[in-house]
């Protein structure tokens, strides 16, 4: 069963979103060539409890050891943060942020370029977040999980980039992963039918070689088999009476907050 927030659910979900979109505002300045990635974890960590005062999702959730999540290159996601890996001009890194505040959850990510980047990477990330988009100009009431899916997933292909299957968005709320699994493909028409009221997150992640990841061996990095790069960018969404509302809108985004 998927819950339908309450006016005064919403309202906190509102204000913990706001917290991750300006989290993810503020590490921008950080990410230069020459910083580690365990760095802007730390810088992320005490901007959390000691400004923001929240608590950071991902640590200690099943076991993660750091705040953020930091993946680099063809890291698909939920790469460790850590000091020994310092960034360099032309590489792409997606930072995935997740609070927690008055115990609602507001989780957001997107993929930054370091320095100069290539093209290739810089087409990449621009369809990744044009992906995203177009999912979230799809959610309505009346819309379906499909029509999300299959906006990304036509989207990318047509770029000729492809999507990662084993990883989906997510209802959210008091819960970081709940129902409903919001695919980044699929076919319109089909799945569950959006209502008001519903929280939940896109993220798609997708790659410029083929769709094939692997898990490595410190069971939480995920890389794309071919080791091409891959990119993502995450929102956590409202449906609205209308269309949506986009809970960790940032002042970089494409779409308006409300749409
Ligand atoms: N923020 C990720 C997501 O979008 C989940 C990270 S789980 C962690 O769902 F444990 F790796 F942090
Ligand atoms: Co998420
Ligand atoms: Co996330």
């Amino acid at each position: 069963m998927v819950n339908i927030k309450t006016a005064t659910e919403i309202e906190k979900m509102r204000v913990v979103g706001a917290l991750a979109a300006e989290q993810l505002e503020m590490i921008a300045d950080y990410i230069t060539p020459g910083v580690s990635t365990g760095e802007l974890d730390r810088i992320c960590h005490r901007y959390t409890i000691d400004h923001q005062k929240a608590t950071p999702a991902p640590l200690n959730y099943r076991g993660f050891p750091k705040s953020i999540c930091t993946s680099v290159n063809h890291v698909v996601c939920h790469g460790i943060p850590s000091d020994e890996k310092i960034l360099k001009d032309g590489d792409i890194i997606n930072i995935d942020v997740t609070l927690i505040k008055d115990g609602f959850h507001g989780d957001t990510s997107k993929t930054f370029i370091v320095g100069n980047g290539t093209v290739r990477g810089e087409r990449l990330v621009q369809t990744c977040k044009q992906s995203l988009n177009l999912g979230i100009a799809a959610v309505k009431p009346g819309a379906q999980l499909g029509d999300i899916g299959f906006a990304i997933q036509s989207y990318a292909e047509k770029h000729r980039f492809s999507i990662v299957r084993e990883y989906c968005g997510h209802g959210i709320g008091r819960v970081f992963h709940d129902e409903p699994q919001v695919l980044h493909y699929g076919r319109a028409g089909t799945g569950m039918t959006l209502q008001p009221g519903m929280i939940f997150t896109i993220e798609p992640m997708i790659n410029a070689g083929k769709p094939a990841v692997k898990l490595l061996p410190d069971q939480w990095t995920v890389v794309t088999k071919d080791h091409q790069l891959t990119a993502q960018w995450e929102h956590t969404i409202l449906v609205t009476d209308t269309g949506y509302e986009i809970l960790t809108h940032r002042c970089d985004d494409d779409l308006p907050r409300i749409g």
